[in-house]
C-alpha cells in the first residue's frame, strides 16, 4: 500500500493534515518517473499552503511539494534530467504531493542527486536552494549589489537565512543579518563569526544596523517577515534600495505610505519561488539554477541542518515542531 499525506480542508496543520492509504502506483506513463521516496521536509511554506486552502475540497489534496528517493521505473518515451536513472537517487520540487511513500512525478521536477549528499540534504536540495538562487538574482539587479552596497536579511537564522549567509560569504558580499532574539543572534555569530548580527529585541536595532553599515549604503534588503519589521527595512534602505520580500510569518500587512517610495525611489517587490520559476523561467534557466542548487548544497553542505527526524505516524509532531520558535534547521519525515 502506498501512504500519502493529505487534507481536505484548510486549517491549523497539526488538525487538518492526516495520512491516508491507497494502492500504490502503477507503472509511470509517458513524462513521468516512479520514486519510492525516502525522506521528505515540512518547509513552512508548505504548512502554509495548507493553513490558507480555501473552503473544503471534493478530494483529498495530496500535500507538500519536495522529497528525495530512489528511481523505481521511468515512463516509455521519457526525457528525464542528466543523471536520472533507475535506481539512482533524485530529489523532486515543484512536485504536488511529494509527501509521499510513492510518487508518479513529472520528470521535468526531477533531478538526481549528487552521490557526495547525504539524503538529508538532498531531501532540501531545492526548494530553499532555489529561493536562494532566486533572491540573489533579484538583489544583483541594484546596480550597489557586490560593489558598496549593503545587503540586509531578517530572519537570518531560517534554513534560507543561513543559505543566504553562506552563498554572500562566498562571493564576499557585504551582509547584515538581523534576527528576532539575542539568542538566535549568538547562535548566528558562532556560525558566521564574521558576519554582523543584530537582533530586533534591541529597540534601537536598526541605528545599530546603520551603526554596523559605517556609511555605506543599504542597497537591498531579503524578507519574510512583512509587517511592522518590512516597514522598518524601508525606512534602512539607502536611495533607489530595494526590498525583496518572499515570506508571510506576520500576521499585520506592510504598511507604507506613497511619500516613503517616491521620495527614496525604492522598490518593494514579491518574489515566490513556487508557482512563478517553474513557468516563468526557461528549460535551460531551470537546469542552471537547478546546477546552480547542488553546487549550494554541495558547498554549503553544513547549513543544512536538520531540526529532527520523524516517521509518517507522527506527522503531527513533526508540523508542529516545524514552526516552533527556536528551531534550528529543517523537520524531515521519513515515509
Ligand atoms: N517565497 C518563496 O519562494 C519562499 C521559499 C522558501 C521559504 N520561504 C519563506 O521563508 C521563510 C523561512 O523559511 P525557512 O524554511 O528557512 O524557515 P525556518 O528554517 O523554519 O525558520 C523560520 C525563521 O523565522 C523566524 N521567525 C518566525 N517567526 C518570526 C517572527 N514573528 N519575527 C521574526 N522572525 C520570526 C524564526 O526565528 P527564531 O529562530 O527566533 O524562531 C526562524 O529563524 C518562511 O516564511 C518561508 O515561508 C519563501
Amino acid at each position: 500500500m502506498n501512504r500519502r499525506v493529505v487534507h481536505t480542508r484548510g486549517g491549523p496543520p497539526a488538525d487538518v493534515l492526516t495520512v491516508i492509504e491507497e494502492p500504490e502506483p502503477a507503472a509511470p506513463e509517458r513524462g513521468q518517473v516512479l520514486i519510492r521516496t525516502s525522506a521528505f521536509p515540512v518547509h513552512p511554506g508548505d504548512l502554509q499552503a495548507v493553513q490558507a486552502y480555501p473552503g473544503n475540497a471534493a478530494q483529498p489534496v495530496p500535500a507538500g511539494l519536495e522529497a528525495t528517493g530512489v528511481v523505481e521505473a521511468i515512463g516509455p518515451g521519457t526525457h528525464v534530467a542528466p543523471g536520472v536513472e533507475v535506481g539512482g537517487r533524485v530529489t523532486v520540487f515543484p512536485q504536488p504531493g511529494a509527501w509521499s511513500k510513492w510518487i508518479a512525478a513529472d520528470a521535468g521536477v526531477t533531478v538526481a542527486v549528487p552521490d557526495e549528499l547525504p539524503d538529508e540534504v538532498a531531501a532540501q536540495l531545492l526548494a530553499n536552494p532555489l529561493t536562494v538562487v532566486m533572491l540573489r538574482r533579484e538583489a544583483q539587479e541594484h546596480l550597489a549589489f557586490g560593489y558598496d552596497g549593503l545587503l540586509v536579511q531578517t530572519a537570518a537564522g531560517s534554513s534560507v537565512g543561513r543559505l543566504v549567509t553562506g552563498m554572500a560569504q562566498f562571493h564576499n558580499l557585504a551582509l547584515v543579518n538581523v534576527v528576532r532574539s539575542e539568542r538566535g543572534a549568538a547562535e548566528l555569530r558562532k556560525r558566521f563569526p564574521d558576519v554582523p548580527v543584530v537582533s530586533t529585541e534591541h529597540p534601537d536595532w536598526a541605528d545599530e544596523v546603520r551603526s554596523v553599515a559605517g556609511g555605506r549604503p543599504v542597497s537591498v534588503a531579503f524578507d519574510p517577515i512583512g509587517g511592522k519589521l518590512a516597514e522598518s527595512l524601508l525606512d534602512l534602505l539607502a536611495p533607489g534600495g530595494k526590498l525583496v520580500s518572499y515570506g508571510l510569518i506576520a500576521e499585520e500587512p506592510i504598511s507604507v505610505h506613497a511619500s516613503t517610495l517616491l521620495s527614496k525611489s525604492l522598490t518593494l517587490r514579491g518574489k515566490n519561488v513556487v508557482g512563478r520559476w517553474p513557468t516563468e523561467a526557461s528549460a535551460e534557466r531551470r537546469a542552471s539554477d537547478v546546477a546552480t542548487a547542488k553546487q549550494l548544497a554541495l558547498g554549503l553542505t553544513d547549513q543544512f541542518d536538520v531540526a529532527a527526524t520523524y516517521g509518517l505516524d507522527e506527522l503531527t509532531e513533526a508540523v508542529e515542531h516545524a514552526v516552533r520558535p527556536g528551531k534550528v534547521g529543517t523537520v524531515l519525515i521519513r515515509p
